[in-house]
């Protein structure tokens, strides 16, 4: 294993820097990256907590066990947002490397990290990333869910008060599939919202027609503040992407 380099962002920013993680969790991977999120410990006080995470990540990517550009994004997102999530219910979609998800349980809601059923592989790594976090499962539950399949382990999740997903649009052939389980979840959930960070990969691509049939509501909500509190350019987060921050609803 070895340990990833700086990539550009100060590890105070709250994206990758340079460190190590124990080869035990880690082991037969071969980065592990380091995110740091810093911020006020209330909107009175001028102390200063931070929250580390680790990533474990393979160099030879598979879609799930590399943290895409929009992960950051969407946990730094939470974390202005992490006096909200105590004693939340939050289920991320499509996890990955799970940033956002243990990132918010980190800042004490109950995670469900899921990934597809058929991937048994990404579920492990999604074990691992916890491990390296020393979540336990009373923080986190792992669970597959594959999107538009209604599985038992689909239909009893018990009541959800946030759906998160980072990058999850990454491809239009998946586009109904997570609509129709996003549909599905906020009808057992009215008052959830789906939050969704995508990167852009295509102006042509669009679930505007989707979201209609499946009877849903969505609103773009601006990025450019995000971290703007902790003192983040976000733009460097994102580095050239284009990258849309979507809050979906019932409606
Ligand atoms: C582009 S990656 C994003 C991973 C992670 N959320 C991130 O942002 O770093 C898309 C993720 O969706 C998962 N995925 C793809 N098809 C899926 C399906 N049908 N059901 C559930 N998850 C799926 C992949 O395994 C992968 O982890």
């Amino acid at each position: 294993m070895s340990v990833s380099e700086n990539i550009g962002v100060p590890s105070s920013s709250g994206s990758q820097s340079a460190d190590s993680a124990s080869p035990r969790t880690c082991a037969n991977l071969d980065t592990v990256k380091k995110f740091v999120f810093k911020g006020k410990k209330s909107a009175e006080s001028s102390v200063i907590e931070e929250v580390e995470i680790l990533i474990p990540e393979k160099a030879q990517a598979n879609y799930h066990c590399y943290t895409w550009p929009s992960a950051p994004i969407l946990a730094w997102f939470l974390w202005e947002r992490r006096f909200e999530l105590a004693g939340k219910h939050i289920l991320e979609l499509g996890a990955g490397t799970a940033l956002p998800g243990i990132l918010a349980a980190k800042c004490g809601a109950s995670v469900t990290l899921t990934e597809s059923a058929t991937l048994p592989k990404a579920l492990e790594h999604i074990k691992r990333c916890c491990e390296a976090n020393s979540l336990n499962s009373s923080q986190v539950r792992i669970t597959g869910l594959t999107w538009s399949l209604f599985l038992p382990s689909t239909t009893s999740l018990g009541p959800i008060d946030i759906i998160i997903g980072s990058d999850c649009f990454y491809d239009p052939s998946v586009f109904e599939d997570i609509i129709v389980t996003v549909a599905y979840l906020l009808e057992s959930n009215p008052q959830a919202r789906f939050i969704s960070v995508y990167q852009e990969r295509s102006a042509d691509w669009t679930i505007e027609h989707l979201l209609n049939k499946w009877g849903l509501s969505c609103e773009h909500l601006p990025t450019n503040n995000i971290g703007a509190e902790s003192g983040i350019d976000i733009s460097e987060l994102m580095k050239d992407h284009t990258i849309h921050l979507l809050e979906i609803t019932k409606k």
